[in-house]
């Protein structure tokens, strides 16, 4: 699942090809959003031109770099845990540089310097092209730190490495920042102002990865709706651009057309989508394309309405419901997805009662569930008291992961019959016979192999599913590869 933190990949270390005259070795792991991981390829390239290539044994590290997420405290746990690690390793190797990226070094800034003592540098997300004149320091013996947040740096210029790739999909960053300010959540601490990058740089990094081979693109942002080029500039200021500005603005339902116009044989997803954000033109413009996969990441975070506001989301549960139908009656084959939090401060037996049926009637393909967790710094924390008690909030989340699963099977099921485009990404994990891959709706598929190839889109017939995973058998190629 493209947006968020796959449990499978969290902490992985990155590798890329080597570059002859490089010297040093980095080792670099990333926790939290795919937004991340996506990062953590931006820092791998901007290290690869100043003498690092990348290593997986943390053992043979010069440097170790951890990108990090602050969104739920359990995050920083398990990174506080990787510190000690890495501490171990520093005793057998006293040369070894560590730093600190991403939002928790956001977040923490200089305090990580004095309370992780093995901890050398602390680099924000939007000071990743310092890091050359930060090593530089640190190799002279000194902490270094920037953490300073930016108003237009998307790394638009940069062309990242890909890391792990399996060569097939790949991660397009179109957006960085949020400027939502939902009252439980850190992002726009860490993240920064919103801030979209330039359409033409987009457009050459998917021409690139084209060229080698990608298959699928997912555009990536924290609200990739509201994403809105003019030249420059924050978003909030776009009502202060020239006429000029405004007529030649480039609106995401607009990149989007572009997108999938300009490379008819590749797929696109984006991630992730805010209610508030999502209009018409774009399910039209998903509508309009076979190539945009039908699969809508909407996060809702509650079914009361009441709750919506407490936590300064800008719809009611009936907007939110409008949306949905509007959805379904232009797309009527998409799958969506939900975030929800249970137990947020006043959260009653009643609102999350409100929760459960807005899911039996939205009829979520997936879902990413969590329990509430106080955010340090957010309005949430500063305002109001996380009065329910823990175990409610497991119960409550329970009931809602539970109810998650039964909806998501009715959907899987729903596909059992249908001849389905999937494109084919790796071998299945349980048996080297067969291909694994998705449909347009991101449900995972897997079928015996026979001649077909990793990187090709192949017609499957559902014949059997299980909770999350469609079974089936090719049938040919998609018209896609003609
Ligand atoms: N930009 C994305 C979300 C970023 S965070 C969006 O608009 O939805 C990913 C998810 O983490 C959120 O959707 C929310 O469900 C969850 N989350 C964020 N802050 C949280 C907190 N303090 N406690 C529990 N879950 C949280
Ligand atoms: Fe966070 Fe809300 Fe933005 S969940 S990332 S503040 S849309």
């Amino acid at each position: 699942m493209e947006k968020v933190i796959d449990e499978n990949k969290q902490g992985q270390s990155l590798v890329l090809d080597q570059k002859e005259g490089n010297t040093k070795k980095l080792f670099i792991e990333s926790y939290g959003c795919q937004m991340n991981f996506s990062d953590s390829e931006i820092v791998a390239s901007i290290l690869y031109e100043n003498g690092y290539n990348t290593t997986q044994n943390l053992e043979d590290a010069d440097l170790v770099l951890v990108n990090t997420c602050s969104i739920r405290d359990k995050a920083e746990q398990t990174i506080r845990k990787r510190l000690e690690k890495y501490n171990a390793v520093k005793k057998i190797n006293p040369s070894m540089k560590v730093g600190v990226l991403g939002c928790m070094a956001e977040r923490l800034k200089s305090q990580f310097l004095e309370e992780e003592k093995i901890v050398d540098m602390v680099v924000g997300p939007d000071a990743y092209k310092d890091l050359p004149n930060l090593l530089a320091e640190v190799e002279e013996g000194r902490d270094a730190i920037n953490v300073i947040l930016s108003k237009e740096e998307t790394y638009g210029d940069i062309s990242p490495v890909r890391l792990n790739s399996n060569g097939v999909n790949a991660f397009v960053s179109i957006t960085r920042g949020c400027d939502n300010m939902c009252t439980f959540c850190v992002v726009p601490f860490t993240r920064g102002r919103e801030r979209s990058r330039e359409p033409q740089s987009i457009i050459d990094e998917i021409q690139d990865l084209y060229d080698r081979g990608f298959k699928e693109v997912t555009l990536l942002g924290q609200n990739v709706d509201s994403y809105l080029w003019y030249g420059g500039g924050l978003k909030k200021d776009f009502d202060k651009a020239t006429e000029m500005q405004k007529a030649t603005s480039v609106d995401f339902a607009q990149l989007l057309d572009k997108c999938a116009t300009l490379f008819p044989k590749m797929r696109f997803r984006f991630s992730t989508s805010n209610p508030q954000d999502m209009h018409v033109e774009v399910i039209e413009t998903m509508a309009k394309h076979h190539n945009i996969c039908k699969y809508i990441h909407l996060p809702v975070q509650s079914g009361s309405t009441r709750i919506l506001q407490e936590m300064n989301r800008q719809h009611t549960r009936e907007e939110y419901i409008a949306l949905i139908d509007k959805i379904y009656a232009i797309i009527p084959d998409i799958s969506l997805s939900q975030d929800m939090i249970a137990g947020f401060p006043t959260e009653t037996e009643e609102d999350h009662q409100d929760t459960l049926s807005l899911m039996e009637y939205v009829k979520y393909d997936f879902g990413f569930m969590f329990a509430y967790s106080e955010r340090p710094g957010t309005l949430a924390a500063r305002k109001m008291e996380d009065d329910v008690p823990e175990e409610v909030k497991k119960r409550r989340l329970n009931e809602i992961i539970d109810l998650q699963q039964r909806i998501g099977l009715e959907r899987t099921q729903r596909f059992i019959g249908q001849e389905v485009e999937v494109l084919i990404e790796k071998e299945s994990k349980r048996s080297d016979a067969h291909w694994s891959g998705r449909n347009s709706q991101n449900t995972v598929v897997v079928f015996p192999k026979e001649n077909y190839k990793v990187g090709e889109f192949v017609m499957v017939k559902i014949t059997d599913c299980t909770a999350a995973t469609l079974i089936g058998e090719a049938v040919g190629y998609s018209e896609i590869m003609n």
